[in-house]
């Protein structure tokens, strides 16, 4: 959970700094990012795994998924800690390199990687292209062959687990865009082509059934499918040495709900990986989390400017809105949502809270009881830090928010609010307009 959250008489506090006087200080909206939070997630998924290497001698590797915060102080925090990158485009691989991961912890995934990105994975030599096609494998031959390099590939395969989440972030279903059908004998194919191949290198396979899984049984199903194919290219000749199982686990959005810890996800993995040891060689083990890791971490805090009433509901209109935190608009998601200063607890109103954008769907939270919120109160939306700001956009001409990261050392701005120039510097009015 959010274990940087305090309430001290009434007053919300993130990893001890007064919410309401963080907003005050750096202006509203605001993300607030935790330190002492992500060290924690890291740690537990390093701790948990620590089993896996323990037991078989092989490497366990977490590849943070850029995609839910690339925000270069985060980045660079996980970097530090010793986490790798699990990147999606030429950015995040910018990104990567900027955070100075090592070449041998960056994986590259993503359907549509394009010859440039292509280029830059080799110059970086990462540690592999997780190919998704075979289109893909074809192209990376190709680049690598112009460069004179051999490109380190895994192969994406497509299980057909169901991973029972919401249907827009399921991955590993045939019907699912992703990866490389293992049943119909298309991952086969591509892998025996690529033994063909002079200029690739195949490392590994890897996988990826979802996001925000909140149980472990599809992660078991997940890992006995790849495992029976690193078992069937054994058969082949083919020695694979990277399993990577994406990532994916779920962070407890609803208070009410449990949800699988690292330690339950390792113990699962772990012993099923266990179950192959007479087979074959078990390889290293690569987990690309992104939610788990910084989720957790994250506030949006937002101030109350306008309360209405209508015949049939209570509006709490704060400054913070879809395009800073979409997820409740596009995926229906469910946040906590506190007041940062509690009068009383025992008290409570029904109240919607909505961002001030031209959508209906602008709208944080329906029918919470709350404790009573007046007009410049400060309203803090919990779990954002994960797919929040990677995700924001400008939608209304709205900047961006300002970023901070309490840490033990203080108080720090990790990224700047977007002017109204911001928004502007981009556009070009052609000569005959001016
Ligand atoms: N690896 C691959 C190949 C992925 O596609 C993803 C997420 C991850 C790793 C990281 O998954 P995580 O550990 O964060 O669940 N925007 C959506 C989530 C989309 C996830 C896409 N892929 C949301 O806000 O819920």
């Amino acid at each position: 959970g959010n274990e940087m959250i305090t309430v001290e008489d009434g007053i919300l506090k993130i990893d001890g700094y007064n919410a309401t006087e963080l907003a005050k200080e750096y202006g509203t909206p605001l993300y607030v990012m935790s330190e002492s939070q992500i060290v924690k997630n890291f740690t537990r998924y390093v701790e948990a795994f620590k089993e896996y290497t323990e037991k078989t001698g092989k490497e366990f590797i977490v590849g943070y998924a850029y995609k839910a915060n690339s925000n270069l102080a985060i980045t660079r925090l996980l970097s530090k800690l010793g986490c790798g990158a699990d990147v999606v485009s030429g950015g995040e691989l910018y990104t990567a390199k900027l955070s100075n991961v090592p070449s041998e912890k960056i994986v590259f995934n993503g359907n549509c990687k394009t010859k440039d990105e292509i280029i830059m994975g080799i110059e970086a030599n990462i540690r592999s292209f997780n190919v998704d096609s075979i289109s893909e494998l074809i192209l990376i031959n190709e680049t690598a062959k112009e460069m004179g390099k051999v490109a380190n590939v895994a192969f994406r395969i497509n299980p057909n687990v169901n991973p029972k989440t919401h249907p827009k972030i399921s991955t590993g279903l045939k019907k699912n865009k992703f990866g490389l059908d293992v049943e119909s004998g298309i991952a086969m194919k591509a892998i025996k082509m690529a033994k063909d191949m002079e200029n690739v290198n195949i490392v590994g396979v890897h996988c990826h059934i979802g996001s925000q899984l909140t149980d472990i049984t599809p992660f078991i199903e997940e890992t006995r499918k790849v495992m029976d194919f690193v078992v069937e290219l054994k058969k082949e000749g083919i020695k694979i040495k990277d399993v990577n199982l994406g990532g994916g686990l779920g962070i407890p959005y609803d208070k009410n709900t449990e949800i699988p810890t690292q330690k339950d996800l390792a113990n699962a993995i772990i012993n099923t990986m266990m179950e192959y040891k007479d087979k074959i060689e078990l390889p290293n083990l690569i987990l690309e989390p992104g939610r788990s890791l910084v989720a957790t971490a994250g506030v949006l805090l937002g101030k109350v400017h306008h309360i209405k009433e209508t015949p049939v509901a209570k509006w709490i209109m704060v400054d913070a809105g879809m395009n800073d935190m979409m997820r409740p608009a596009m995926y229906d998601a469910y946040h906590e949502i506190t007041p940062c200063i509690i009068r009383n607890e025992n008290k409570k109103e029904v109240v919607n809270i909505a961002g001030g954008l031209c959508e209906s769907s602008d709208v944080f939270g329906k029918d919470r009881e709350l404790p009573k919120i007046e007009v410049n109160d400060i309203v803090a939306i919990l779990d954002v830090g994960a797919y929040g700001i990677s995700m924001a956009n400008n939608y209304n001409a709205r900047g961006r928010p300002r970023m901070i990261l309490t840490s033990e050392k203080g108080v720090y701005i990790i990224r700047e609010r977007e002017t109204y120039a911001d928004l502007l510097s981009k556009d070009i009015v052609p000569n005959y307009l001016l």
